[in-house]
């Protein structure tokens, strides 16, 4: 197992309100676990937790690591595939959906997703200008809790035609909570987001990609990854070259790569990895492009096979 710490950063916001940055899945051991709960603290460089290579690792996620099928229809809770959420409503049903479909047929061309996990931050308006001058979209799994501090960056990801999905209010582990903190932590975040965006989010990233076992229905589908650059490994010393090598090493038609645009070095690596597979003849999706815009409710997806 590595054995690399995580700088974790919480920020005091309100008396239950505290932030963690992470989302590399973690032993059980070792997770840090911030429930909204929480008494009030402010706490900066706090131990983090190891990381695995994939969000899958733990008995807490049910989709093996290298699932990589199309559309990999694997239910939270064994139930119909696009059956109808019985939890929460949803909020936002009548926003419209994000980001039309670029005409990409990923079954085809050689398609990658790049997500960004953790954001926004005081980073995030330089991604945007990488992308943009790059010309391809991206997906941002954001924290209410960070948008409601950096709502001009998540405005921003909208307009620019990027697709914005909820990563929780303040990343804690879901595989530790009730149904009903679940439901909080993604119902106040999606509410923040798409009260931002005015566009309905239908992707969820769980922090750590760590989950309930049933996980209680969202009618959000749920976004994993089987790419992990583990770039915020650089974070105490900066080493943008290591996350290009591991992207560029790792990257395979179909795949989701995570990023987390929490993290400088992190923005840093983003042009050469996407000039040099661009050289390589991949194409850039976002998530519903990824999937044909076919994704569906409460399903579990890791990236697309070939
Ligand atoms: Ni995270």
């Amino acid at each position: 197992m590595p054995s690399s710490r995580h700088p974790l950063v919480a920020v005091l916001l309100a008396s239950t309100l505290a932030l963690s940055a992470c989302a590399t899945q973690a032993p059980a051991s070792a997770r840090v676990s911030v429930t909204p709960t929480q008494p009030a603290s402010v706490q900066t460089m706090a131990p983090g937790h190891t990381a695995t290579t994939s969000p899958s690792a733990s008995a807490a996620s049910p989709t093996a690591p290298t699932e990589t099928q199309m559309p990999a229809p694997t239910s939270t809770d064994g139930s119909v595939p696009g059956e109808k959420p019985s939890g929460s409503v949803q909020p936002g049903a009548s926003l419209p959906a994000q980001a039309s479909l670029d005409n990409v047929d990923c079954s085809k061309a050689k398609c990658i997703a790049l997500t960004f996990d953790d954001g926004p931050s005081e980073y995030t308006s330089r991604l945007l200008d990488i992308l943009k001058q790059q010309q391809i979209h991206a997906t941002f799994f954001v924290l209410g809790a960070w948008a409601k501090l950096h709502p001009d960056a998540v405005r921003r990801e909208a307009a620019d035609g990027h697709v914005v999905g909820t990563h929780s209010w303040n990343h804690p582990d879901f595989s530790k909570m009730t149904d009903a903190q679940i439901m909080d932590q993604i119902n106040r975040s999606v509410t923040e987001i798409q009260s931002l965006t005015g566009k309905k989010v239908t992707l969820l990233r769980p922090p750590y990609g760590a989950m309930k076992k049933p996980m209680p229905k969202t009618g959000l589908s749920i976004i994993l990854w089987n790419t992990d650059t583990h770039d915020w490994q650089n974070w105490k010393v900066p080493n943008p070259q290591k996350t290009i090598s591991a992207a560029l090493a790792q990257a395979r038609p179909g795949c989701i790569l995570l990023l987390h645009d929490s993290h400088g070095p992190s923005v840093d690596a983003v042009a050469p990895i996407v000039s040099k597979l661009k050289a390589k003849g991949y194409t850039f999706v976002t998530i519903p492009e990824l999937f044909d815009g076919k994704l569906q409710p409460d399903v579990i997806y890791t990236g697309r096979g070939k």
